[in-house]
Formats: C-alpha cells, sequence, structure tokens
C-alpha cells in the first residue's frame, strides 16, 4: 500500500449548506514506545499502546460553502476559544492531507474541539486530538461523495490519516490494545497505520490507570524534538532491537494472562525512553526529583505489598500508575495515604482500559 492509494476526489459540484460531523476519540498510553521516526511520519520501531477510557476529545468539523478556490481556510475552536498556535499545527496537517481530501481546499472549515482532561497533564492531546479530527474527515469524505468501506477499512484509513497529524495518534483508533509499526508477532501489522490486538486476555481488559501529576509545566523538549534526537544515536540498534522483543513478548503476556511479564516489560520501557533522552547527544531530562521519588516508591510498595502495580511514564515526568480494577481499594490507598503523600500539588487523574472511539454527530 502507498499514500496515493488512499488518494480522493474533488467535488463537481460546490456544496450550497454546511456540513458537519462529530467524534470523540480517546487518548492512549504507550507501554512499548514510539521513539524515532523517519521519512513521512514512519516510525523505527513498532509500538504498543492501551487506548484510555475517560481522557477524550470530541471534534466537530464543519464543512461550509466557499466561492473561490485556494489554500486551507480554516476557523479553529479548542474549548470556546480561538486557539491560534494549534490552529496552525492543524492547517499545516490538513494541508498536507488536500492529495487524500482534495475537496478540503475548496470549502471553508470550522474545528471545534474540547479535551475531557486538563493540558500539559501527561496525557498525549495530540493523540486524541488528531484522531477525532482524521475520524470526522474520513466520515466528511465518505458522506461527500457516497464512499462504502467496511468498518476495517475505515478504521485502517483513519488510523493512516491520524498517523500524518501525530504518530501515537494512529493508535486510538481501536479499543483497548494496539500496535503501530511492522512486528513479526502480529499479522497485519504495518509502519502505515496501527492495528488492533484481538487476542487479550480478560484480566487485561481490567487495567487501569491513575496518573500522578507531578508537574504540569510546558516540557523543555518537546515529543517531536525528542524523535529527531534518536537520528545517529548511539543505541539506536540496539533500541529498535529491544522494542521489536519487547513488543514480541508483550504480545505473549496479554494473550496468556501473564501479569508479571506486562510488569516487567512496562517498566523497562518507560526506563529506556527516558534513558534514551538522556544519553541522546544533546541529553535533556524529563523527569523530576518527584519522578524519581515516586516511581522508586512504586517498585518498593510492590515488593511489600505483593500488589500487581507498575508505573509507565510519557516524554514528561508525570507518573501513570496501572493496575488491575480488582485491586482498587487497596491501590488506591496506596496512592492517596503514602504515594502522594496528600500533596495536593500532586493532583490525580483515574483512567482505564477504553473501548475506542465514538460518532457523536
Ligand atoms: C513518548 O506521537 O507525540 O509518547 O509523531 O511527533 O506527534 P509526533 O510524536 P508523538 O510521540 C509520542 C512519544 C511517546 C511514546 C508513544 O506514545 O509511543
Amino acid at each position: 500500500m502507498t499514500h496515493s492509494d488512499f488518494n480522493g476526489f474533488r467535488l463537481t459540484t460546490a456544496i450550497s449548506d454546511p456540513i458537519s460531523v462529530s467524534w470523540q476519540s480517546p487518548s492512549n498510553i504507550a507501554l512499548v514506545k514510539y521513539w524515532g521516526k523517519t521519512g513521512l511520519q514512519l516510525p523505527v520501531n513498532p509500538s504498543l499502546s492501551m487506548t484510555l477510557a475517560k481522557a477524550y476529545t470530541q471534534t466537530k468539523l464543519t464543512a461550509m460553502p466557499r466561492e473561490t478556490e485556494g489554500g486551507i481556510e480554516l476557523d479553529f475552536w479548542f474549548e470556546g476559544l480561538q486557539n491560534v498556535a494549534f490552529g496552525q499545527r492543524i492547517s499545516k496537517f490538513l494541508n498536507s492531507v488536500t492529495d487524500i481530501f482534495p475537496w478540503l481546499v475548496q470549502v471553508n472549515l470550522k474545528i471545534e474541539s474540547q479535551n475531557t482532561f486538563p493540558h500539559s497533564a501527561g496525557i498525549a492531546s495530540s493523540a486524541s486530538a488528531f484522531s477525532a479530527l482524521a475520524l470526522c474527515l474520513c466520515t466528511l469524505d465518505a458522506d461527500l461523495f457516497g464512499i462504502m468501506l467496511d468498518e476495517n477499512e475505515f478504521r485502517a484509513k483513519a488510523s493512516y490519516i491520524a498517523r500524518l497529524g501525530s504518530g501515537s495518534a494512529c493508535r486510538s483508533l481501536f479499543p483497548g490494545f494496539t500496535v503501530w509499526g511492522a512486528s513479526k508477532a502480529l499479522s497485519g501489522s504495518s509502519n502505515l497505520f496501527a492495528v488492533p490486538v484481538e487476542e487479550v486476555h480478560p484480566v487485561f481488559e481490567t487495567l487501569c490507570d491513575t496518573i500522578i501529576l507531578v508537574n504540569r509545566k510546558e516540557k523543555p523538549v518537546s515529543s517531536s524534538e525528542g524523535h529527531n534526537r534518536m537520528v545517529g544515536h548511539p543505541f539506536a540498534e540496539a533500541r529498535i532491537k529491544q522494542a521489536k522483543n519487547n513488543t514480541t513478548e508483550l504480545l505473549q503476556a496479554l494473550k496468556s494472562g501473564d501479569k508479571q511479564t506486562f510488569i516487567r516489560i512496562v517498566e523497562n520501557e518507560a526506563f529506556t525512553l527516558h534513558s534514551l533522552m538522556m544519553t541522546s547527544e544533546q541529553g535533556f531530562m524529563l523527569m523530576q526529583p518527584e519522578t524519581v521519588r515516586i516511581i522508586t516508591r512504586i517498585q518498593e510498595l510492590r515488593r511489600e505489598t505483593g500488589l500487581d502495580i507498575c508505573f509507565t511514564l510519557d516524554a514528561g515526568p508525570n507518573i501513570h500508575l496501572l493496575y488491575f480494577k480488582e485491586q482498587f481499594e487497596q491501590v488506591n490507598k496506596l496512592i492517596v495515604e503514602d504515594l502522594v503523600e496528600n500533596n495536593e500539588q500532586n493532583m490525580l487523574i483515574y483512567d482505564s482500559f477504553g473501548f475506542g472511539p465514538v460518532k457523536v454527530g
């Protein structure tokens, strides 16, 4: 499959009335990390994530009549306000998909978007935002031209488009666990779009993710810049091999219900991601003293209590604490009474295994 396989149609007659579509789409948390890219937003290694339930973006896309053709004409609103910075990123993305959706330059566009979670809170807002927008684009395209795709083709196309906006977004199109990047361990997996993991032991559908916020300041190095620092990284080759092996092992653990392997790989991936940042040529560190204190304590508590808890980190200082629903009461007591030490600054966000995007209009 190539990019041009997705090339779409121009309008032969201008639309006479506004036409809208709305989707809500969740964020996801990577368990095997995408870190490093090449070509047109292609990952250097496979990644595996869990789609979240409560952290999502709701996006309404409206196409309106337009008299003359030209570049993208976008009016972007985020949470009731015009947002210039994010609007520019979205315009750039829309310009990059005009071969797939040639009609984008024949209409005026309005995007209204809101999130269920706070900004800079350790939840990938680009994943939910670009997956919601990709779904809106594919639905509007299908409505305008009467395109009939089956559910799998539709999701694969939306995942492909979401990837062009933000790599991790392509994994948000599916319920539960998702792999993006070719892996020998999962047939049908691809660098171009993500695919759902079908064989999952029911215990992993009870996974909870409590995000412990230690800092909400803007990150000193963005993920996009972080990906760049993998170019020529001295450990790149070993990292790619490790990610492939971790994907294979984690898929097996998800299938068999092996919690201990899950815990080992998830923490190995979090530590690796942050080690790669520190050991890149222009090294940087996104963990904060409070991050180190809490992850150290999570490992101690696991040893002391025998509870099945582990952590992961994204490209930031905030901690995702993963555990199983049947241990919610005990784990929550530890979170509140021990891990955050009743420190008001450590805001908590409770999320869990989610069931994927929903069309809401
Ligand atoms: C550490 O998807 O935010 O969260 O493709 O440049 O938008 P862009 O990067 P992004 O990178 C995510 C990096 C990560 C790991 C992951 O989600 O797999």
